[in-house]
């Protein structure tokens, strides 16, 4: 089964998480609600940059994930700029031999006075499309 999992201390990535989840056919947790008895085909995982890095939380998950507990994760998320969680989250599951899959969907998320209105309309839309291509690929 695929899963989709976030960390939103604001709430973007909430709203993404909702759209990807939507696509994927299946609902979102937040990470405290993440089963770790429960194996993952696509581990989808929603991450917000702050300060330059993931969450901790998020962190300590990953960390703990192991290559039984999940086939490969594809990574979504907001921040104020374009700088998306992918490549974190990369250099913490690769070295374990989890796939973390190029595909990966970031959008902007307001910050202050920046990037008001965002996540919008478009960016679930495509965060959606986003889920089902992933999904799709998975199955061929
Ligand atoms: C404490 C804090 C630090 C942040 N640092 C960064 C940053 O280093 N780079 C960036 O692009 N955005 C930064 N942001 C903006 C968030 O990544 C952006 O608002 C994101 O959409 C928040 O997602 P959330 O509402 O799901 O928590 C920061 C936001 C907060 C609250």
């Amino acid at each position: 089964m695929n899963r989709v999992i976030y960390v939103s201390r604001g709430g973007n990535t909430k709203k993404i998480a909702g759209a990807v989840a939507k696509g994927a056919g299946v609902s979102a947790a937040p990470i405290e609600e993440f089963d770790t008895l429960q194996s993952s085909d696509i581990l989808f995982v929603g991450a917000s940059i702050y300060a330059g890095s993931i969450d901790g939380k998020l962190r300590k998950l990953l960390k703990g994930l192991q290559p039984s507990q999940v086939k490969s994760v594809a990574v979504f998320g907001t921040s104020a700029g374009n700088k998306s969680a992918r490549q974190e989250i990369k250099s913490i599951l690769e070295p374990k031999g989890i796939t973390v899959l190029n595909e990966e969907f970031h959008c902007r998320g307001s910050f202050l006075f920046a990037n008001r209105g965002r996540p919008n309309e478009e960016d679930m839309r495509q965060a959606e499309d986003f889920a089902k291509r992933v999904c799709n690929d998975g199955n061929e």
